[in-house]
């Protein structure tokens, strides 16, 4: 039996058919670190990469990648990042890594997001990972009565985000329609953003499994 590290890097090599060239949006997360380093055997092919977190940009630099800033680019192809959860109508659940705004804004940058995960990703229903939302450090208390009074139990994380916030992880969500729980969370003041990507999901889930890396599209 592969181990999950193994299914990883299997679908970070599955991944790499889709770089053809141009600026590639790169994800954060341990599967987009393989990813990072099967993109890194491709190099001469790209022109460089946009990073959705100081993590990966480090370690897009260390490979001799370049790294460009978002406002110095006009778009790009594709982003390839992981997901903590993912549904088989292609909305994701991510931020485990606490990465979500800045990969929230480089996928909607990009014309294609492919989704790399191993098997265990795949989920009927979200919400069982606890939902990441990324806060303004003052309207953290606020924040999270608004969370408690949707139902969820949210916790905060001892965690500073690239951009100066915190994050609260909500547990006990039963996420039926997410596209709608997006918005009503993302409407409340002082949230930066929350990990569900539904309004704009993936295009392309690359799911590695025991079977070999099985591909699904919207
Ligand atoms: C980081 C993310 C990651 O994509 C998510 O946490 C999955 O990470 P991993 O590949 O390590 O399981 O959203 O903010």
């Amino acid at each position: 039996m592969a181990t999950q590290d193994e299914l990883k890097q299997q679908v970070a090599q599955a991944a790499v058919a889709y770089v053809k060239g141009g600026i590639i949006g790169v994800g954060t997360g341990s599967t987009a670190n393989f990813f990072i380093d099967e993109l890194a055997k491709v190099k001469h092919k790209i022109d460089g990469a946009v990073a959705s977190s100081e993590a990966t940009a480090q370690r897009l630099r260390a490979h001799g990648i370049e790294v460009f800033d978002l406002n110095s680019v006009s778009g790009m192809e594709i982003y390839v990042d992981g997901a903590d959860e993912i549904t088989e109508h292609l909305h994701m659940l991510k931020g485990g890594g606490g990465a979500l705004t800045r990969e929230k804004i480089v996928a909607a940058c990009a014309g294609k997001f492919i989704c790399i995960c191993d098997a265990t990703k795949l989920v009927p229903v979200l919400g069982k990972f606890p939902l990441p939302v990324e806060v303004l450090p003052m309207a953290r208390s606020y924040v999270a009565r608004e969370l408690t009074r949707m139902g969820g139990q949210p916790v905060l994380r001892d965690f500073t985000t690239d951009n100066g916030n915190v994050i609260l992880d909500v547990h006990g969500l039963t996420i039926l329609d997410p596209v709608a729980t997006e918005a009503q969370i993302n409407q409340i003041v002082g949230v930066v953003t929350n990990g569900l990507f539904a309004a704009r999901p993936a295009d392309v889930l690359l799911l590695a499994t025991e079977n070999g890396v099985k591909t699904y599209t919207r």
